[in-house]
C-alpha cells in the first residue's frame, strides 16, 4: 500500500457510519495473521507463534509464545538459556512485551530464571508498573511460580573463559555476532498487534548493564492504529534514538515500512560519521500488514510468516 492510500484508509471516518462500520467488519474477518522476528532463530520462534494465531489466539499470546521458543534453546547464545554472560559470569536478561491496548511490561537484569518475556507479561497483567529490575524482578518472578534455574550452560561458560583469558586482544565476536535479541512483532486475525522483545544483551557487557531490549520505544514498540516496530544490534544506539518508537512515528507520518526502518538508522549512522563499526537492524508491521527491515551492516537476516510460509529473508547492509 502506498502513502497516499494508507492515508486514505486512515481518512475512512468521512464515510457513512454504517458503511464505515460494515468495511471494519470486512477488514477484520480478512485479516491474514502474520508474524516476523528477527534472526535465524526467529524462524522457530515465528512456527510457534504462528500456531497460536492460526488457532484463532490473539497476538499477544502469539508473540509470547514464539520468543519463548528462543528463551528456552540453550543453542542460542544471545537468548534466555545459553545466553552469554556478562563480564563476571552471570547470565542476565531483559526482555519486553507490549499489546494491542498499549499495554507494556518489562524485566531488566534478571538472573536465574529462563522465561524473561513471561514475568514482563506479568509485570504488565498483575501490576501498575512496566518496568521491574534486579532482584526485585527475580523475587516477582519466583512469587509468581517462575522456576530458578541455572541459565550459564557449559558451552556459554566455556566462550566467557575463553574470552576472559583473551581479554585486551582482539575480539573475536564481530558486529553481527553479540546482539542476536529477538524481537517478534505479530498481527492476529482480527487486526490486532503486538510484540516482544528478549536477550541476555550485550556478550561480556559490565555488570549491571541494561541495553535496549526492555526499553519500551526503544528495543519494542507498538501502537495499534499504525504499526509495531522491534529492534536488534547494539542496543546503546537504538536507547539514544528511541528507535522503535520512531519507525512507528516514521510510519504514522507516511513513511513505508521499511522506509521507516531505513530512515531510524540513517539518524544512528549519522551520528557516527557515515560509518559506524557495529550493528543495529529493524523489523516493522504496519497495520495494513506489510513489512519492512534494515540494517546497518550486511549480515542481518529476518524470518516472515504468513499465511503457509515461513522464511528466513537477508537484508543488504546499509553500507555494506
Ligand atoms: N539489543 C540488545 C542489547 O544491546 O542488549
Amino acid at each position: 500500500m502506498e502513502r497516499r492510500d494508507f492515508i486514505k484508509t486512515g481518512l475512512i471516518t468521512t464515510v457513512a457510519p454504517t458503511l464505515l462500520l460494515a468495511n471494519i467488519e470486512t477488514i477484520k474477518r480478512a485479516r491474514n495473521p502474520i508474524v516476523i522476528s528477527t534472526w535465524k532463530h526467529g524462524v522457530k520462534a515465528n512456527e510457534e507463534a504462528m500456531k497460536v494465531l492460526f488457532s484463532k489466539g490473539s497476538a499477544l499470546d502469539a508473540v509470547e509464545a514464539g520468543v519463548k521458543i528462543s528463551e528456552a534453546d540453550p543453542t542460542i547464545q544471545s537468548v534466555g538459556i545459553g545466553g552469554r554472560p556478562d563480564k563476571d559470569g552471570h547470565v542476565t536478561l531483559d526482555a519486553c512485551i507490549m499489546d494491542s491496548q498499549g499495554n507494556a511490561g518489562s524485566v531488566a537484569y534478571l538472573q536465574d530464571i529462563k522465561h524473561p518475556v513471561s514475568v514482563a507479561r506479568k509485570v504488565m497483567e498483575l501490576t501498575d508498573h512496566v518496568m521491574l529490575v534486579g532482584q526485585g524482578a527475580k523475587s516477582f518472578a519466583i512469587t509468581h511460580g517462575f522456576k530458578e534455574e541455572n541459565l550459564l550452560t557449559e558451552e556459554s561458560r566455556k566462550a566467557w573463559l575463553k574470552w576472559k583469558m583473551k581479554q585486551g586482544k582482539k575480539d573475536e565476536l564481530g558486529p553481527n555476532d553479540d546482539h542476536d535479541t529477538i524481537s517478534l512483532l505479530a498481527q492476529d486475525s482480527v487486526g490486532n498487534l503486538s510484540g516482544a522483545c528478549t536477550t541476555s544483551g550485550l556478550a561480556y557487557k559490565i555488570s549491571g548493564r541494561v541495553g535496549d531490549s526492555p526499553i519500551i520505544g526503544a528495543g519494542l514498540y507498538v501502537d495499534n492504529e499504525i504499526g509495531a516496530a522491534g529492534a536488534t544490534g547494539r542496543g546503546e544506539e537504538v536507547i539514544k534514538t528511541t528507535g522503535s518508537f520512531l519507525v512507528v512515528e516514521l510510519m504514522r507520518q507516511g513513511y513505508t515500512p521499511q522506509d521507516a526502518c531505513r530512515e531510524a538508522l540513517g539518524r544512528i549512522i549519522r551520528r557516527h560519521g557515515g560509518n559506524p563499526g557495529f550493528q543495529v537492524a529493524y523489523i516493522a508491521l504496519r497495520k495494513d500488514g506489510e513489512i519492512g527491515a534494515a540494517a546497518i551492516r550486511k549480515g542481518f537476516k529476518y524470518a516472515l510468516s504468513s499465511e503457509n510460509e515461513n522464511k528466513l529473508h537477508s537484508v543488504k547492509g546499509i553500507i555494506n
